[in-house]
């Protein structure tokens, strides 16, 4: 008796090494898949997905419609400070045949080594009735208090299933390797609630550049042929281009023709009269404006004039690399990050404001050339910007604190972002970007 209690003892602890956690999901190449990503202190084999339509005649625990086999990789963590390192391991699964708009249950596991909780989403709806679309947007999150209000803020808006996807536009958990890890494990946990009910899609930020960089290739899995670095998809009437802004910063001119010749082929490519909106979201700004003076929210942030060469040589850099494509492309709508500040630039080429066909403080009707804006302060160990003191003439808005991005896409015609404090949810800025007879044709 004593050796049973023992054995399952030992059998339950090494149970809980398979546990699944860490569950998010994102987009997939087919408008009927969701992928489906998660954690686990140690592999093991047999692992699914099981998934079921949320009302299904047939919804119990045990029978599911489908179940789909997952995949484990396992990459070694990279913490300076350690001498021996941990492997981390990510399994990944398709959930296929989905019904447009359909609501699904799902949870990831085994019988044999054990189920996660279960979690809910919505697959990719038929936007052909209706286009209407609604993203949350940032760049620049981290873990702890300084993450807490907009985590909370974020649980919020995802209870009922509103949106169709997130973009978390580059740099994450500051950082992933970081004491053994646990830095990654936390930050994905920490999104987990929302991540697991609303496609998360990413883009790699200068954080997940260095010695993070494996975190970022093998944790998320976006509909992309070059580990997450660049891919596209389309949701209502607009098409997303995700990008990394890393190359020319690492030297990698190999990678970034590798990305320019992707870039090339999927803008000349893709159907614009079915897709009239471009919207790219990458890292590291084009523009911004210099001289955010002093440290921000934490005592031990050094008073320094931050991120000057962030919005100078740097951001000149991110234009030599990638103006001149949003420019030949007849891009929108362009989204960046890295500042830990939230700015909006007017329509704006060679460093020169382009006027819109109408626009005023809040409206740009007929945009000629790219709109850009800059979401990076969901909160993170590093954080925030205070507003610049000297904006560039073609600075529309500023705003410092805690806070997240919005973006809906209301049809062919109407494009509408706008910026929520995390602390007490108001709006600090909003802007349409409108198509004008005369821009809608010209595309
Ligand atoms: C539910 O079960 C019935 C009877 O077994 C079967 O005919 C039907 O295809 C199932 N529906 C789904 C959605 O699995
Ligand atoms: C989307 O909906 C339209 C109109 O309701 C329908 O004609 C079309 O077949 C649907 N497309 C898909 C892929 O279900
Ligand atoms: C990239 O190359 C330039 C010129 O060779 C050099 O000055 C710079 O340090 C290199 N940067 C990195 C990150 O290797
Ligand atoms: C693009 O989409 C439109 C509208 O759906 C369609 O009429 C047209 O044939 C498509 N063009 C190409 C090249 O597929
Ligand atoms: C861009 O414009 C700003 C403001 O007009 C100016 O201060 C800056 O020097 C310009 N930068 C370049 C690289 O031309
Ligand atoms: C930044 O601030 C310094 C000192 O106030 C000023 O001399 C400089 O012109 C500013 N630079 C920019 C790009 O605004
Ligand atoms: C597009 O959406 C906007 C905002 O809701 C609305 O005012 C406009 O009438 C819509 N246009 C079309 C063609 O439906
Ligand atoms: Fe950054």
């Amino acid at each position: 008796m004593r050796n049973f209690l023992i054995l399952l003892a030992l059998f339950s602890a090494c149970n809980s090494l398979y546990l699944p956690e860490q569950v998010h999901i994102a987009l997939d190449w087919e408008d009927t898949g969701m992928r489906v990503s998660w954690s686990a202190d140690q592999p093991s084999y047999g692992s699914v997905v099981q998934y079921t339509p949320v009302n299904s005649p047939n919804d119990t625990v045990t029978k599911f419609a489908y179940s789909n086999m997952g995949s484990w990789k396992t990459f070694l963590n990279m913490d300076v400070s350690k001498i021996l390192q941990r492997h981390i391991h990510v399994c990944t699964a398709l959930m296929s045949g989905l019904i447009p708009g359909g609501y699904y249950k799902y949870r990831v596991g085994s019988e044999m080594y054990g189920w996660s909780s279960h979690f809910a989403f919505r697959a990719k709806r038929n936007f052909t009735d209706d286009p209407l679309i609604r993203l949350l947007v940032y760049g620049d999150f981290g873990i702890g208090q300084q993450a807490e209000a907009t985590t909370e803020r974020l649980i919020q808006e995802t209870e009922t299933y509103h949106y169709d996807a997130i973009l978390h536009d580059g740099d994450m958990a500051y950082d992933f390797p970081s004491y053994d890890g646990s830095y990654g494990d936390r930050f994905m946990r920490q999104i987990e609630p929302y991540a697991s009910k609303i496609p998360y899609m990413t883009s790699q930020g200068n954080h997940e550049a260095d010695t993070a960089t494996l975190h970022y290739l093998y944790r998320f899995n976006m509909p992309s042929k070059s580990k997450n670095l660049w891919y596209s998809f389309n949701l209502g009437k607009v098409h997303f281009l995700a990008y990394t802004s890393e190359p020319p910063f690492w030297n990698q001119t190999g990678l970034q023709k590798q990305q320019q010749e992707f870039i090339d082929n999927d803008l000349s490519t893709y159907n614009r009269t079915e897709y009239p909106w471009l919207v790219v979201f990458g890292h590291r700004p084009l523009y911004c404006s210099a001289n955010w003076s002093t440290s921000g929210l934490e005592d031990w942030v050094p008073p320094v004039i931050r991120n000057n060469n962030d919005c100078l040589q740097d951001a000149q850099v991110v234009r030599n690399t990638f103006e001149e494509l949003w420019h030949k492309y007849k891009v929108d709508f362009v989204i960046n990050a890295h500042v830990h500040a939230y700015e909006r630039l007017a329509s704006v080429y060679h460093n020169v404001s382009v006027p819109c066909e109408y626009e005023d403080q809040n409206t740009c009707i007929g945009a000629s050339e790219p709109v850009f804006v800059v979401t990076g302060t969901p909160g993170n160990q590093e954080s925030y910007a205070p507003i610049s003191p000297t904006p560039l003439p073609f600075s529309m808005a500023q705003d410092a604190g805690w806070g997240y991005s919005r973006l809906t896409v209301f049809n062919s015609t109407h494009l509408y972002w706008e910026q929520i404090r995390s602390v007490d949810q108001t709006i600090s800025d909003w802007f349409w970007l409108i198509k004008s007879s005369k821009s809608t044709a010209y595309n």
